[in-house]
């Protein structure tokens, strides 16, 4: 038997004012696309802001429905997104926030375990990696470099590939 620790290294803002430019537009664009969120039943509205590799950024928030399982998370709508309209471009940055109408959030907003998985694949996919940039509405922002950080041990093609046949 053998035990090892995996690291996991972020940063700590403690505003949006601390981040470079570049990621306090992602902010900024994923705050304005929570105010549109879909979110009558949660109330609890969520953005995400996806920047590609050529420069362009794609915006996107959660989406509900009165059957509940068939909402889909603000991270997975702006991927899935940017995905479908820039196939070869690889995400470079992904901001996350999100409004409740009764409290303002003022702690980081992390992914969900099912928006990691598919965050892992698109920075996989991409070749490079996936800066995630998580703030509330107001308070401390919390940054990694890479989904390596967010989603130890993640599924991915290789194994899959490896086992199926085709
Ligand atoms: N939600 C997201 O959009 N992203 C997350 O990472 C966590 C949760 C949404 C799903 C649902 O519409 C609402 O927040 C409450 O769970």
């Amino acid at each position: 038997m053998s035990k090892e620790f995996y690291q996991v290294e972020f940063s700590t803002y403690n505003s949006e004012s601390e981040l470079d430019q570049n990621d306090n537009e992602l902010l900024t664009q994923a705050k304005a696309a929570a105010l549109k969120a879909y979110a009558p039943y949660s109330t609890f509205k969520v953005g995400a802001a996806v920047r590609l590799a050529n420069g362009k950024i794609v915006v996107g928030n959660n989406q509900e429905n009165a059957a509940y399982p068939s909402g889909l998370c603000a991270e997975r709508v702006a991927l899935f997104y940017a995905n479908s309209i820039y196939p070869d471009v690889a995400p470079v940055a992904i901001a996350i926030t999100a409004i409740s109408d009764n409290v303002p959030i003022d702690e980081p907003i992390t992914p969900c375990g099912a928006c990691r998985q598919v965050m892992a694949e698109f920075e996989k996919k991409g070749g490079n990696n996936l800066k995630v940039i998580m703030q509330g509405q107001k308070g401390p922002v919390l940054i990694t470099n890479s989904m390596k950080m967010l989603l130890p041990f993640s599924f991915a093609d290789d194994i899959l590939l490896k086992y199926i046949s085709r």
